[in-house]
């Protein structure tokens, strides 16, 4: 899997190439054969009623959110749904035994499943906590890198609180009718700026966020933006960037105000 991810080009650098080498996806996917586990696919670990509640995401998404976190030995780092646990084993291996992974699932019988799964093959140095991931975990706090695993239509006061300066945010932000994984660099508390952008479709945060609404962006360039992504030219995305900054009239569900501009 690993190779065939490098070929492509989904991966690129060297750190996560050798993660992706070493992290047996297969003990994160107990229910599913050792062939489907290789796939390039994603796999249901619960659902409900027919509603997919918690997946293994597929792995050229997540070696791309990888390659765009941009992540490296010693960092600590914050993951925003923990699912299989597999994401999190991957960073771990990334930032070594000097760096730290805490990873925050709203699911309780999924937190322990990935808990489990990652005491297993040898990563019970990651901090896994249940919750509501809204909130981030402020004791644990400051992170180096964000990587949020579910789509969100804002991004959290917290999770930017507790991102270091010059740290960088990598999320699945719903913008209009587009979901867009951004790799947002944090200037200071109130301004990000992204420095990739990719088409993504990640099912929506639970809890606390759960009825909040996709910020509507007003700029031409977005019109530019939906016609790249219904195209999928991935490539044209390099030619714009989103900016996230702080909302002046904020409320306990809105916490930024995006654009998209040309870079
Ligand atoms: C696509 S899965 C995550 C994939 C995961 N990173 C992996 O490697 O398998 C999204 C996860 O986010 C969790 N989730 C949804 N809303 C959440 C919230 N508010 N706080 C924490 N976790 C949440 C879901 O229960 C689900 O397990």
């Amino acid at each position: 899997m690993a190779d065939r991810l490098a070929q492509d080009r989904t991966i690129r650098s060297e750190a996560i190439k050798r993660a992706f080498g070493r992290v047996p996806r297969h003990a994160f996917v107990p229910g599913a054969s050792i062939e489907a586990a290789y796939e390039d696919r994603a796999i249901v670990i619960k659902a409900e009623g027919g509603v997919t509640l918690s997946s293994a995401s597929q792995p050229a998404i997540v070696g791309t959110m990888l390659e765009q976190l941009d992540v490296s030995e010693g960092m600590a780092v914050l993951e925003v749904g923990t699912g299989s646990g597999y994401n999190a084993a991957l960073v771990a291996e990334i930032v070594g035994s000097s760096g730290r992974v805490v990873t925050i699932e709203i699911d309780p019988d999924v937190a322990e499943q990935a808990r489990r799964n990652l005491r297993a093959i040898g990563y019970e140095q990651v901090h896994v906590l249940v919750g509501d991931a809204f909130a981030g975990c402020a004791e644990e706090a400051p992170y180096d890198r964000v990587i949020v695993t579910t789509g969100v239509p804002d991004l959290s006061l917290a999770w930017i609180e507790q991102l270091s300066e010059g740290g960088i945010i990598v999320a699945p932000i719903r913008l209009n009718s587009l979901q867009l994984s951004a790799a947002l660099v944090k200037l200071d508390a109130h301004r990000l700026v992204s420095k990739s952008l990719y088409g993504c479709g990640f099912s929506p945060i639970r809890g606390e966020w759960a009825k909040a609404e996709p910020p509507v962006v007003l700029s031409p360039e977005i019109e530019k933006v939906q016609r790249i992504w219904q195209a999928q030219r991935w490539n044209e995305f390099d030619d714009f960037s989103v900016v996230a900054e702080r909302s002046p009239n904020e409320t306990a569900s809105r916490h930024f105000t995006f654009s998209v501009e040309p870079r």
